[in-house]
């Protein structure tokens, strides 16, 4: 069977609905999530259920041939005509085995392709959600959706599944072959089923809610040691390794308390089914004889009522078997589900337009915004930025400038106001469109793990090796690249352990001129780490690349930014200062105040003058 991927459409299938996080989820939206994967498998799984009923017709008949073979030939010694339900006895068997062998693979192979596509269609999810879903979604849970929970509905739709539907259809069938032959057995052998209905529901309520629990704990495990890990130099650092070992055990134990707690639930669960299964036979075996005695029925029907009151009891054990998978299985779609409910907020509108080229203006028109709706950290900012302007900002920690950026490149709306560019609120451009304009390279760039020009070409063939130097000569990264060895070959660690912080800024910077040669540049911080030398290097390289493009440079070394047309000042979430260099030195006012203080450091410090007015 061929993968039915489609890798464009698998996203547009998730269903509908729903506000954002943590919002319970019926099982019938699981189960629609499910089916909505399923479908187009339609033509498998109906053949896969046809399937089941022939294993189902070949699994009752074994008991039937026996009770047909005890009344008839053996009762009357008729040795010759025990050889015809020998035969079929024997095709039954065989035919069984081909059937489940071709149907389990067939499910199998549904399971895995209906998957595929359940996969495809998270991560494009997960990949389009907005800053704010990723600042409070941590990695490990998104990690875990994508690898645990998956994992956990491959084996319910490729496993689980073919037990669970072909133990319903057999139970199903043996109940009705059981009343065809004989109503006062089969009442009997299925005397106790209700009571093992009831118990199963009750205890597969139990077992979902801590399995649920199980979940979580495993998630406060995985995010302990991701921390610790993570943080290991902290840890050791400030000798916290006894504290965290304490910290550990705690979180070990209620691993396994959970753990246990689920498996108490199954082995009382399983050892009432042992006992009702018993309880059912007796029944069969003291009723039954006395049905023989009486004559209501006969000897071949008391065998043949045992083996199919045993074979009711199977499939109920058979499915407490797949439980803990199945309820598993189940909060694990829970969990896919929830995150498939969450709705990105940063999306284009129904008919988004595309800017061609940007010549009039950006515009911040009386912009309001917070992280946190009720504590604005950007209030009432009004600027208009022209084209070719390289503008600088600067400010306190914390005054909003990232923030400031982060609007313009669209990772959070504005609360109220607008960003405008040529007029155009950018709520309305597209938002492909809108980042191939604005390009920003962020205050703590991000290394992937490949080679420095797999870092440099975002993995895109169609840059040349000819354009990615250019790019790093112009961010002035050229030089240490090309002392590395390997150069632009050079294998980086996770995370770019193996750079300095300052290579890593330059490499970035060398990304964004790759890859947005055009754009309105922002650059956050982006030299903040790189010596004072480079930065001035840099600088000067800046100057000629960006020559006519609009930039906007945030920086904390005033040196940076002298030279800008027009700097901002920002405090606590305004812009208090706005003019070129002279103009705010002689207004005497934040900027000067900064200013004259940077600069007596530098005069103190000797090793900062190369970059510092003369
Ligand atoms: N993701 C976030 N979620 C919530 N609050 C945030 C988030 N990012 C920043 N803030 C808050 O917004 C305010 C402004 O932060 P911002 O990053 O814009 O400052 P900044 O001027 O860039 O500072 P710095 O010079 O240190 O980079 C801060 O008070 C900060 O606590
Ligand atoms: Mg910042």
């Amino acid at each position: 069977m061929s993968a039915k991927v489609n890798n464009a459409t698998a996203a547009n299938r998730v269903p509908n609905g729903g506000k954002r996080d943590g919002e319970q989820i019926s099982d019938r939206y699981l189960f629609g999530m499910l089916s909505t994967f399923l479908r187009p498998f339609w033509k498998e799984l109906l053949l896969i259920f046809f399937m089941l009923i022939g294993v189902t017709i070949f699994s009752l008949l074994p008991p039937y041939l026996t009770q047909r073979a005890v009344d008839g030939p053996i009762q009357n010694g008729d040795l010759q005509g025990l050889i015809p339900y020998g035969v079929v006895y024997l095709l039954a068997v065989i035919g069984l085995f081909i059937l489940r062998f071709a149907h389990t693979f067939l499910l199998q192979n549904v399971g895995q392709n209906a998957l595929v596509d359940l996969r495809q269609a998270l991560f494009e999810h997960i990949i389009r959600q907005d800053m704010r879903f990723f600042n409070n979604t941590p990695v490990g849970q998104i990690v875990s959706r994508m690898s645990n929970d998956i994992e956990a509905l491959t084996e319910l739709l490729s496993t689980s599944i073919v037990i669970v539907a072909s133990n319903l259809v057999t139970l199903v069938g043996i109940i009705l072959v059981m009343f065809a032959i004989n109503w006062q057995l089969a009442l009997l052998g299925l005397a106790v089923l209700p009571i093992m209905i009831v118990s199963t529901v009750y205890f597969r309520r139990k077992i979902r809610q801590q399995s649920d629990l199980f979940h979580r704990v495993v998630a406060e495990y995985l995010a302990f040691i991701n921390e610790q890990f993570g943080g290991m130099l902290v840890v050791q650092l400030f000798g916290r390794q006894s504290v965290s070992r304490k910290e550990f055990e705690t979180i070990n134990r209620n691993y396994r308390d959970v753990h246990m707690h689920i498996r108490d639930l199954y082995t009382v669960y399983a050892s009432i089914l042992q006992i009702l299964t018993t309880v059912g036979l007796a029944l069969v075996l003291y009723g039954g004889g006395q049905g023989v005695l009486a004559g209501w029925a006969t000897l071949g029907m008391l065998i043949s009522f045992i083996q199919y009151t045993r074979r009711t009891f199977e499939p109920i054990m058979q499915l407490s078997e797949q439980f803990t998978q199945i309820q598993t299985a189940l909060s694990a779609g829970e969990r896919i589900a929830r995150m498939l409910k969450v709705k990105s907020e940063i999306v284009d509108t129904d008919t988004p337009v595309d800017i061609k080229s940007f010549r009039q203006a950006i515009e911040f028109d009386h912009v309001v915004f917070g992280y946190d709706p009720d504590s604005p950290v950007l209030k009432d900012v009004s600027i208009k930025i022209e084209p070719g302007q390289k503008v600088a900002i600067v400010g306190a920690t914390g005054a909003g400038k990232t923030s400031l950026a982060g609007l313009l490149a669209r990772f959070y709306d504005v609360q109220s106001g607008r960003v405008l560019i040529d007029g155009v609120d950018i709520r309305q451009i597209s938002l492909n469109n809108l980042r191939h304009y604005i390009s920003v390279v962020p205050q703590s760039p991000y290394c992937f793990n490949g080679t420095i020009a797999d870092n440099l070409k975002l993995f895109d063939p169609m840059i040349t090796h000819e354009q990615m130097v250019a790019a790093a000569e112009a961010a002035k990264a050229a030089p240490f690249i090309e002392r590395l060895v390997g150069g632009y070959d050079y294998m980086l660690l996770p995370g770019g352990a193996n750079l300095s912080q300052g290579q890593r800024q330059l490499l970035a910077l060398a990304r964004a001129l790759i890859h947005s040669p055009k754009s309105v540049l922002v650059l956050d911080e982006a030299t903040s780490s790189v010596d004072t030398e480079t930065e001035a290097l840099i600088q000067e390289g800046l100057t000629r690349v960006l020559k006519g493009r609009t930039s906007l440079i945030i920086a904390h070394r005033l040196s940076t930014v002298r030279d800008a047309d027009r700097i901002l000042v920002m405090q606590q979430g305004q812009i208090v200062e706005d003019g070129d260099h002279t103009t705010l030195l002689t207004k005497n006012g934040l900027y000067a105040q900064l200013y004259q203080r940077q600069f007596a450091e530098v005069e103190t410090t000797p090793r900062l003058a190369v970059s510092e007015p003369s």
